[in-house]
């Protein structure tokens, strides 16, 4: 059901000094977009053959806010693959007993398609989120 890598995401303290890191090395970004159902403030960072999404807290619940309280300099939060149907990858990750964050129900992700969270526990430690693309 994974198809590509769509984009690594990592949390960072400063969103406007993490995005011209990259474009100082030569690598476009995108303008800074709020997305409040997610509490994040997002920059992708356009590479040929994935992206980078930088996430900043937005607002007093953020989740971001508290993997910041852990590693206050950033770190990668999430790995996004990309997946033809997300109701079908829903089904697949619940028969391959893999539990997904806020009772699998979609949210629309930054892009505008809709994305679910699985456990890090079901991956290695790893966030993983699956987006319709
Ligand atoms: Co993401």
């Amino acid at each position: 059901m994974l198809k590509r890598v769509n984009h690594i995401a990592i949390a960072v303290p400063d969103l406007a000094a993490a995005a011209s890191r990259y474009r100082d090395l030569g690598v476009a970004t995108t303008e800074p977009q709020d997305l409040p159902e997610h509490g994040v403030r997002v920059v992708f960072v356009e590479f040929e053959n994935t992206k980078i999404e930088l996430l900043e807290p937005l607002g007093a619940n953020s989740p971001i806010a508290a993997f910041l309280e852990r590693q206050p300099a950033g770190g990668i939060h999430h790995v996004c693959f990309d997946v033809d149907d997300l109701s079908a990858a829903i089904s697949t990750a619940a028969e391959n007993g893999i539990r997904l964050l806020g009772g699998g129900v979609p949210k629309t992700g930054a892009h505008g398609n809709p994305v679910v969270f699985a456990h890090p526990k079901d991956f290695q430690g790893t966030l993983v989120e699956f987006e319709e693309n």
